[in-house]
């Protein structure tokens, strides 16, 4: 195990978040450098996390000598730079969600990190929750068979920064900025390796005084039937909403991650602070998050990030991954605006090719399909049966 050595570029929200999740737990890693465009807001944040170098240039700080991994938590609209830079300097790359504004950037970043050959990690920590890799794992045990629907939500009442309102630099609304999850958390529920191959998407602006989308409700469909439903918005009151349900021939997983975690508290006179990210009282009844960091799954990203950099293997989640989210993200607008299926362009694809439709049927004997069997109140068994050969659909009472 090598300790890493980090450059944090921008000292806002998530870098926050990062360097508390870095420096966390008694960890050897630490981040060494902190970048912010002002010399003051640099100094604060060093001061804050204890962090030796600050500085105001973005190259002097992926140069810097010190350093071995950058991580990026600058704004959208300046992660392709950003990533550009840190590849030539020929340090390890992690940047955070979404990869690019777009498929094009997104593209350009994967092809900048190939050619550097430089590690790249794309940080969608929401992958990575304690709740999500034990899902995940029954997931690929077949617990619940072949994953035909998976429904991911993330709501609460809009980000905490100007630039995440501006569409030319955040890319767009709700579905860049929260989408990006969903859509990820549903490819690696569905299989990574299936294509996605079209999607239905509505996006309204419904409240906010925005260009952007603050609401948007979406359909991905996987080219073995599967589909990926995701619902964002910055108009929902009361709190992050995280959950994500997941259904397949065999079985279902619901998950609460955030809000309703089973962690609720009244108080009367209030908090008087901070309760968790997003929550808009600290009065009344509240839902407190035990650990957040835990809770959105930085801890068990940063750890995949770092083996996966000393053992020299792809991580779970690598640019490839956020570019295509972009891209799918790229056709939802495009269907937004249509009202139609829109196809996935994938430029690049390296999953399965022709993959073929789920098939769940299932034997009941020689001549029969078993469509459904279901004990009723009245004591009895009901059959739903097919027949093969002539296709007629019979029951069956026990
Ligand atoms: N769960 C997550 O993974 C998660 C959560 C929040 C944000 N993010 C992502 O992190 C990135 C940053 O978001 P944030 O919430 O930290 O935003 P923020 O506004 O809190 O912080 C952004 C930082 O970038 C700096 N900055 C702004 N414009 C700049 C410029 N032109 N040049 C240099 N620095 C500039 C700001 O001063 C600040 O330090 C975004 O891509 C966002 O999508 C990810």
């Amino acid at each position: 195990m090598k300790n890493k050595k980090i450059a944090i570029l921008g000292t806002g929200f998530i870098s926050d978040f990062y360097t508390s999740t870095l420096h966390g737990q008694r960890s050897g890693d630490r981040v060494v450098l902190a970048y912010s465009r002002s010399e003051e807001r640099g100094k604060k944040f060093a001061d804050k996390w204890d962090i030796p170098l600050f500085t105001n240039d973005l190259e002097s700080a992926v140069n810097h000598p010190e350093i071995d991994t950058v991580i990026i938590g600058l704004p959208n609209n300046l992660h392709l730079d950003a990533v550009l830079a840190a590849a030539a300097a020929g340090k390890n790359v992690l940047c955070t969600k979404p990869l690019g504004r777009t498929a094009a950037e997104a593209k350009q970043m994967l092809k900048a990190v190939e050619k550097a050959g430089v590690f790249h990690g794309y940080l969608e920590d929401l992958v990575y929750t304690h709740k999500t890799l034990k899902a995940l794992k029954s997931v690929q045990n077949g617990a619940l068979g072949e994953i035909l629907w998976v429904r991911s939500r993330e709501t609460h009442p809009g980000p905490h920064s100007d630039w995440f309102w501006t569409s030319e630099l955040s890319g767009g609304g709700a579905i860049v900025d929260m989408g990006c999850h969903c859509i990820e958390i549903a490819r690696n529920f569905i299989g990574k390796d299936i294509r996605p191959v079209e999607v239905m998407c509505w996006a309204d602006t419904q409240v906010k005084p925005i260009e952007a989308e603050d609401h948007g409700i979406g359909l991905v469909k996987y080219e073995n039937g599967a589909i990926g439903q995701f619902e964002v918005s910055w108009n929902f009151r009361g709190g992050m909403d995280l959950r994500d349900e997941i259904s397949g021939v065999e079985g279902t997983i619901r998950m609460d991650h955030f809000l309703r975690t089973g962690f609720d508290m009244f108080t009367a006179v209030g908090e008087g602070g901070y309760v968790a990210e997003k929550a808009e009282t600290d009065k009344g009844w509240l839902f407190p998050v035990g650990d957040e960091v835990g809770a959105l799954g930085y801890d068990n990203m940063f750890h995949d990030m770092f083996e996966s950099i000393d053992s020299n293997q792809k991580p779970m989640e690598d640019f490839y991954d956020g570019y295509v989210v972009n891209s799918i993200i790229d056709a939802c607008y495009k269907s937004a605006k249509s009202k139609k299926w829109e196809p996935i362009d994938l430029e690049i694809w390296r999953g399965k090719s022709s993959v073929k439709k789920i098939n769940a049927l299932a034997d009941y004997d020689e001549k029969y399909y078993l469509i459904k069997k279901e004990d009723m109140p009245n004591g009895t068994t009901k059959l739903i049966l097919k027949e093969k050969e002539s296709g007629k659909i019979i029951q069956r009472e026990l």
